[in-house]
């Protein structure tokens, strides 16, 4: 177990801002501080869970954990997002469904290390973050890989990234209760500056496919529509049953071994509703892996259709768009985006549009006006770029 002072380290001023604020917070110096970012997701919505594939990338808005462990099993747990005080835990004594607010994410992920009979001790934390919550932007997943390189370092673990995104995601399913999939910790662990994560689903293999928007003379907008949503609620969980449904109706081990050409056989077999749910995953499927294509051949600028193909998708046949995310895009398309689609899980959260440097102030006016026409809170709207996966900063 290593005891190092995070002063030791070269860590920027921020860094050592996070573990002064430890210090002052905590009385003591903290171990290490480590980072992990939020992601978007260019394409490959859904897919994950059915062992698919998908493109995100980890954004340049990221979770900071300063952690010092300590000696017996208590976990005391402190952020900067200004509610409650300090949230104390057992670890000896943690049951799923415990903990509340975000304090659910770091004991989540000390819980699904405890099933891997890790021993973690008890540890003090702070959490800084600026991954807006409940965007789409997958806040939680950030803390938690932030989370789990630092119990991983601290106590030795040795675990590999793919073995990191198998633990917090038995955290977010068994702890958190979200039935989520591998997506998000996986581009938070694993990305790359310039780089999305093509990502395989079945076998966790991953390409770094080069994205880049600048030299198509584009810039990628993300639109936070602002409307909160939980993978944990109803709507997640009933499209991920229905994927299972189509699987075992059509008897194959999951929905990635469905080819398009098999469509017209499940339609014969499958009722309506549970038909366009394996049709908007097997066709994504296929969007993912023509993206990557296009990327290659033709860079950022030749996949706006693939963009709003995969937003028509999850609007009529998944179902999880709802009407600011419908507008944001179709406004952003129709002001001059060249693709745009909601991205992430769906039912609110943010909205990406591809967009011509030179039309971005135009898009974002529209948008404004357009929810502030409809009587929608006012969404907020920045750009993103490919930025690295989690590490340590102090
Ligand atoms: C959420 C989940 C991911 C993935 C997406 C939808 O972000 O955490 O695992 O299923 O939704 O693509």
């Amino acid at each position: 177990m290593t005891r190092t002072r995070a002063a030791d380290h070269t860590g920027g001023q921020l860094h050592n801002g996070l573990a002064a604020r430890f210090e002052e917070a905590f009385g003591t110096v903290p171990d290490g501080v480590w980072q992990a970012p939020g992601r978007v997701n260019l394409i490959g919505e859904h897919t994950d869970y059915n062992e698919g594939f998908v493109l995100p990338f980890a954004i340049d808005k990221t979770a900071k954990v300063a952690i010092r462990l300590r000696d017996d099993s208590t976990v005391r747990l402190l952020s900067t997002y200004g509610e409650q005080g300090v949230v104390e835990a057992d670890l000896a004594e943690l049951t799923p469904g415990s903990g509340k607010g975000w304090s659910k994410y770091p004991l989540g992920v000390a819980w699904a290390l405890q099933q891997r009979n890790i021993t973690v001790p008890g540890f003090e934390l702070l959490l800084d973050s600026d991954v807006p919550l409940g965007a789409g932007l997958s806040s939680s997943h950030a803390i938690e890989c932030a989370v789990i390189s630092a119990l991983n370092e601290l106590t030795g673990a040795g675990l590999a990234a793919e073995d990191m995104v198998l633990a917090t995601q038995q955290g977010e399913n068994g702890f958190v209760g979200a039935p989520t999939g591998i997506m998000d910790q996986s581009a938070s662990l694993r990305g790359s500056k310039g780089k999305a994560v093509f990502l395989d689903c079945r076998d966790q293999s991953v390409q770094l496919v080069p994205f880049d928007a600048e030299a198509a003379g584009l810039v990628l907008l993300v639109i936070d529509t602002k409307v909160s949503h939980s993978h944990a609620d109803g709507g997640y969980a009933s499209r991920r049953a229905s994927c299972e449904l189509g699987a075992r109706l059509m008897g194959v081990p999951a929905l990635r071994d469905l080819a398009v050409e098999q469509l017209d056989d499940a339609a014969r077999v499958l009722d309506d509703v549970t038909f366009r749910r394996v049709r908007h995953v097997v066709t994504e499927n296929a969007r993912v892996l023509e993206t990557v294509e296009q990327l290659a051949a033709g860079g950022a600028g030749s996949i706006g259709g693939l963009l709003d193909a995969s937003h028509v998708s999850m609007r009529d046949d998944f179902e999880i768009s709802c009407p600011e995310l419908d507008l944001a895009v179709d406004t952003a398309r129709t002001n001059g985006a060249i693709g745009a689609r909601m991205t992430g899980g769906g039912f609110g959260g943010s909205a990406i549009a591809l967009t011509p440097a030179g039309l971005e102030q135009q898009v974002r006016d529209a948008v404004e006006r357009s929810f502030a026409e409809a009587g929608y809170t006012a969404p907020d709207i920045f750009t993103v770029t490919p930025a690295a996966g989690a590490s340590r900063l102090a």
